[in-house]
């Protein structure tokens, strides 16, 4: 399985240290448009004393739709219940779920994008209405009885909006993009991190962890954990820019964040389809990798810092990478 230390995805080391995860907006770093917004209807929200219109939350993985959306529930006063796309198989277990709500509470479905369509067309009305249509009965007797819900807000998280059929995303008021975030953003991550953790770091550390951790805030927070294992181990009482970037560099993280496995990815794009474009399919074969995982997981930062481009005709990689990898640029422009 992944094990990369860059990886963006939820690992059980991420489990361990749910100490870092903010609680209230004010201690949620960065996204300022989004959390600004989110600061209005909230507010709005308690003021009508109503509940919270439904959210939907996208963008890569680790850049903090979980956090926020514990957040959202923490600001409401409200509790929240968490399942995910996957987990809720039937459409009867969406209904159990729905019919354990209190007012006003906040249900969280994460990898909202793989609900399956019987559970959806469940959600609809639920979403709507705050009602349920249950189907009693088979053949000529059938029929359908509604049952009310109490209000609540649906808090819909996915990497891939794209993917959301259009009724669903329709149905949700709010809908918020979570980007990649900044240097200053993640600077200001990984000294919160680290104030947390009880560990001693200069800015230009920070800054040094920050500038490997691909724009995200998961990242982050593991590579400050791996650098302060070195400070500890080496007797050093301060990360300072020195032992970060030596530390990082030993357990190959390169300067731009890029592990082993993105460099096998724009490796294969450059020596075996001469710098592409590639079809991602063809491109995932080649490297031994699933198309999905690439997507999800090695391709949003590899565009986001422009070393990857998407064309119609599949993947290309930019001069930027080329320089980035030490290689001669090639002929045509790129
Ligand atoms: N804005 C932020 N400020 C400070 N720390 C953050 C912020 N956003 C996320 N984090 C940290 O990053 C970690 C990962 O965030 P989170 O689990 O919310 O990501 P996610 O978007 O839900 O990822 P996934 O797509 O894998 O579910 C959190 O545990 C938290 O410690
Ligand atoms: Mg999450």
């Amino acid at each position: 399985m992944d094990e990369r230390i860059v990886t963006a995805k939820f690992t059980v080391e991420d489990a361990q240290v749910e100490s870092l995860r903010p609680r209230y907006l004010h201690e949620y770093i960065g996204q300022t448009k989004v959390k600004d917004n989110l600061r209005v209807f909230i507010d709005a929200a308690k003021l009508r004393q109503e509940s919270l219109d439904h959210v939907l939350l996208y963008g890569p993985p680790g850049l903090g739709k979980t956090t926020l959306s514990t957040i959202i529930a923490n600001e409401l006063g409200v509790q929240i219940r968490t399942t995910s796309g996957p987990a809720i198989e039937r459409a009867g277990d969406l209904a159990a779920v729905l019919t354990n709500l209190q007012p006003g509470d906040v249900l969280f479905i994460d990898e909202i994008h793989r609900l399956s369509r019987a559970v959806e067309e469940v959600l609809y009305p639920a979403m709507e209405d705050f009602a349920l249509d249950i189907m009693i009965g088979k053949g000529p007797s059938a029929r359908s009885v509604r049952i009310e819900l109490p209000n609540f807000t649906l808090i819909g998280a996915t990497t891939r909006a794209g993917l959301l059929s259009n009724p669903l995303r329709d149905r949700f008021g709010i809908v918020s993009h979570l980007d990649f975030y900044d240097r200053s953003d993640l600077i200001r991550i990984v000294r919160r991190a680290a104030v947390i953790l009880g560990a001693e770091i200069t800015e230009d550390g920070a800054s040094e962890i920050a500038k490997r951790s691909r724009g995200t805030p998961r990242v982050a927070n593991r590579l400050l954990k791996r650098v302060r294992d070195f400070a500890q181990v080496a007797g050093e009482q301060v990360i300072a820019h020195q032992l970060a970037s030596q530390a990082l560099g030993q357990i190959q993280v390169d300067s731009q964040g890029l592990d082993e496995v993105d460099h096998r990815i724009l490796l294969a794009i450059i020596q075996k389809y001469e710098g592409g474009p590639v079809g991602v399919e063809t491109l995932a074969a080649t490297i031994g990798e699933e198309t999905d995982t690439i997507e999800d997981l090695y391709e949003p930062y590899l565009l986001q810092i422009g070393f990857l481009q998407r064309t119609p005709r599949g993947r290309v990689v930019s001069r930027l990478a080329y320089q980035h990898l030490g290689f001669p640029l090639p002929n045509q422009d790129v």
